[in-house]
């Protein structure tokens, strides 16, 4: 074998002392004892699938001054995210095969971790040429960052039928425009009476009227009302994030908790938290979505909405494993192997064939978060002094990219949609 890693490993749903070979960045056999040119031994530490981030929001290109592809992915890979899914509202927005092509080219060359790009949803894209290109679709049914504002589905039958035929996700920021309040905001619950439950589960209600044959996804779900739509839905998927399962609307963050949909009452993220622990949820992911300290500095009404997470997603779940509030199989299920799944990526398993993406942990080593050891170039956190779990190394095909919470080697990060097919 090219690369042997050795540790307490996480296959087929336990945890198994055992070695994993590695040819071509890929898993090409596990077994008690192998031998290889490169040889990582783990001792007893665990070894788990690195994580599929299948919400961020890195900025690049045109707003560098909140994030990049550089220092985005480096947060993701310090946090033992080993993929990340970008998101459309970029600027330009991606919604052209040339946007989406300069997107993958400047990803390319800074990602320190493997990438999807989603494609926006509006009147008049292409859909057959994006869905070649694209890990996904993307509509945003209310306002929020970026110009991507669908708010009926009535101009976008054509495309949504177009979406359908080629089995490729689309995933739904479901906020219901028409049904948002726009008096001035002066706080979080000003945000939150702005932008009720009702908001988001009209919204849920009338794309999955309009998208009947689609593979839907839905995406930072926040209201406990949203949940029985969830329940019995079909093939429709849904996404919970941290921040809504881990904060609410009496957080005393100001402009830094504003974030669409936005942080509600207690019972709702009690709510988010047991559907959780009974299944509930098909992936977890951070929606990412940096803004700079002077713009969260504004008032409130003109801040803009969204917080980091990708560097803390993985940590915070880690931790939670420790407190008992969710098993490894959970974690696993919606950070690793179901967005593999849904998004049709070879990675997110310890199993032959698939990306030896990877991360290691060690149980013992809890931290409290603190903003100066993250990496986000925003330089801010919500979830400064909560305690959290870091991997102490990262591999993204078979290339170690992170000790002792640092970047090390090089910057391997490839499209993952792209590369797959080719
Ligand atoms: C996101 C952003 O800033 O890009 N903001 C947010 O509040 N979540 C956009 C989004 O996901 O809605
Ligand atoms: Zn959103
Ligand atoms: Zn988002
Ligand atoms: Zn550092």
């Amino acid at each position: 074998m090219e690369v042997v890693v050795e540790g307490n490993c996480y296959v087929s749903g336990r945890f198994e002392r055992c070695c994993i070979g590695i040819e071509n960045g890929r898993i090409a056999k596990i077994a008690k004892m192998l031998e290889g040119d490169r040889v990582f031994s783990f001792g007893n530490r665990i070894v788990l699938p690195g994580a599929i981030d299948s919400h961020v929001h890195f900025r690049d290109p045109g707003m560098t001054q909140k994030e990049d592809w550089g220092t985005g992915s480096l947060a993701a890979a310090c946090g033992g995210v080993t993929c990340a899914l970008d998101m459309p509202n970029t600027r330009p927005s991606t919604t052209t095969l040339t946007s989406l092509r300069d997107k993958r080219r400047i990803a390319s060359s800074k990602s320190l971790v493997d990438f999807g790009l989603f494609a926006g949803l509006k009147p008049g894209i292409d859909v057959r040429a994006l869905a070649k290109e694209a890990v996904g679709f993307k509509l945003y049914m209310g306002s929020t960052t970026g110009d991507l504002l669908v708010p009926q589905p009535s101009p976008i039958r054509a495309e949504i039928s177009e979406i359908a035929a080629t089995r490729k996700v689309l995933a739904v920021h479901a906020e219901d425009e028409t049904m948002r309040n726009k008096e001035s905001e002066r706080d979080l619950e000003g945000h939150l009476r702005n932008r009720p439950n009702e908001c988001e589960v009209s919204a849920i209600r009338k794309i999955r009227d309009a998208a009947k044959d689609c593979r839907l996804h839905i995406c930072h779900v926040s209201a406990k009302s949203s949940l029985p739509l969830l329940a019995n839905a079909g093939t429709v998927t849904s996404e919970v994030t941290p921040h809504h399962l881990l904060l609410d609307v009496s957080s005393r963050l100001g402009t830094l908790a504003k974030v669409n949909p936005p942080l509600r009452r207690r019972e709702d993220r009690q709510g988010l938290f047991q559907a959780l622990k009974n299944g509930s949820f098909d992936i977890i992911a951070s929606d990412h979505a940096p803004h700079t300290i002077d713009e969260k500095h504004e008032d409130f009404d003109y801040a803009p909405s969204g917080m980091p997470g990708t560097e803390t997603l993985v940590p915070l779940l880690l931790q939670h494993v420790k407190e008992k509030h969710m098993d490894f199989s959970g974690m696993v299920r919606r950070l690793c192997e179901n967005p593999g799944d849904l998004f049709g990526l070879r990675k997110g398993r310890i199993q032959v064939g698939y990306d030896a993406d990877l991360m290691v942990v060690d149980m013992d080593s809890t931290v409290r978060i603190r903003v100066d050891k993250l990496h986000s170039k925003c330089g801010w956190s919500a979830y400064e002094g909560m305690l959290g779990i870091f991997p102490r190394a990262v591999l993204v095909r078979g290339n170690v990219i992170v000790e002792s919470g640092e970047q090390v080697g090089e910057r391997v990060g490839r499209d993952a949609v792209v590369s797959a097919s080719a």
